[in-house]
């Protein structure tokens, strides 16, 4: 149905993203098709293999299962999947394909970028968050006792296969954490400098209805769109040394609301949500953005339902800001709305920050 380039000047070589809705049973083919006669490992999500693995037909015995959670994204699986690339003999030339959603891709793109020094690896996106924003821009990484993300790799997959008909299954939480992520790109569009006018803000106000009916077409046209965007931004900034920092729109605060419930209360996009309308509030507050827009972004947000985040002990949220992995010494780094779709880095001190 469609395939997008994705070009980064500072990686090897370039790679293509497939989106379409064909039968899920062509999906092997595809796969193999593309990456040859070569040997492969499967890494795929419990939940997907219980649905899908007799669909997809991959050979049983390569094919790791890895239990849904973030919590599996962790060091001792990462051995064991190294250990099962090795016991199924993968050479350099070989691929690993990880089917699920942003915890396989994650853990099994960074086996990929250590095994061997680094081998292929295929996104195959599960879910809305994988399919618009995790499976694309080659961030790879591990979680530690000490936080998310903290091991990991920039290592792009060599291919993405996006099929929207997965997102039929997806349960409706999981789907609303991957709206989470998709009006982020709304709200951030023209900052990412895409050379093609999307309107996504648009898309989304005209056609809420449609997506959370998860009309196929709509959801193909919906990724799309996201896609280009996240493509725009890592073309021009690989390792996020400046402008993928916008991607980290509603994280910072988003980010200390899923440590405070210990990542079980709030899925990823409910916090990023919870932490958009913390960025309109701080960047309105410091007169960045006038009420106007506010409201129009706090309107859009609403189309889609998402639960409330209660408000938390003040203190407690800006200690876990202070020591996220993107904060400095004395400052907090936040991404606030600054015009329609625009957004920029701001520097605040604590006592600048009302909660
Ligand atoms: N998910 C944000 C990024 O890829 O940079």
């Amino acid at each position: 149905m469609c395939k997008l380039e994705v070009n980064i000047k500072s990686a090897p070589k370039n790679y293509p993203i497939f989106i379409n809705n064909h039968d899920i049973e062509k999906l092997k083919d595809e796969i193999l098709d593309y990456i040859g006669d070569k040997n492969f490992i499967v890494v795929m999500s419990q939940k997907v293999y219980k649905l899908y693995a007799n669909i997809l037909n991959f050979p049983k015995e390569k094919i790791f299962i890895l239990k849904d959670g973030e919590k599996e994204k962790n060091i001792k699986n990462y051995a064991k999947i190294l250990d099962f690339a090795l016991k199924h003999r993968l050479t350099r030339e070989d691929s690993i394909i990880a089917i699920g959603g942003g915890v396989v891709g994650d853990l099994a793109g960074f086996a990929a970028s250590t095994y061997m020094r680094g081998i292929n690896y295929i996104q195959v996106p599960t879910t809305l968050l994988a399919c618009t924003d995790s499976s694309v821009g080659g961030k790879t990484a591990i979680n530690t006792s000490y936080g998310k993300n903290l091991v990991g790799a920039f290592y792009q997959p060599c291919g993405v296969f996006i099929n929207v008909n997965f997102l039929k299954t997806l349960d409706n939480r999981q789907f609303k954490s991957g709206l989470g992520e998709v009006v982020k790109y709304g709200f951030i569009e023209k900052s990412c400098l895409c050379d093609e006018e999307l309107n996504l803000m648009n898309f989304l106000n005209e056609n809420a209805q449609n997506i959370l009916n998860r009309d196929i077409l709509t959801l193909a046209d919906l990724i799309k769109i996201c896609i280009k965007l996240k493509i725009a931004v890592v073309n021009q900034d690989e390792k996020e040394k400046g402008l993928r920092k916008i991607l980290n729109y509603g994280h910072t605060y988003g980010h200390a609301i899923e440590k405070i419930t210990n990542y079980r209360k709030f899925t990823h996009g409910e916090c990023v949500v919870g932490g958009i309308l913390f960025a309109l509030h701080l960047a309105f507050k410091n007169g960045k953005i006038d009420k106007e827009y506010k409201f129009l972004c706090e309107d859009l947000i609403s189309k889609f339902d998402f639960p409330k985040i209660p408000k938390f002990d003040k203190n407690k949220i800006l200690d876990i800001m202070k020591t996220d992995k993107k904060a400095g010494n004395d400052y907090i780094t936040f991404i606030l709305p600054t015009d329609y779709a625009s957004v920029e880095a701001f520097k605040y001190t604590i006592d600048q920050i009302s909660l």
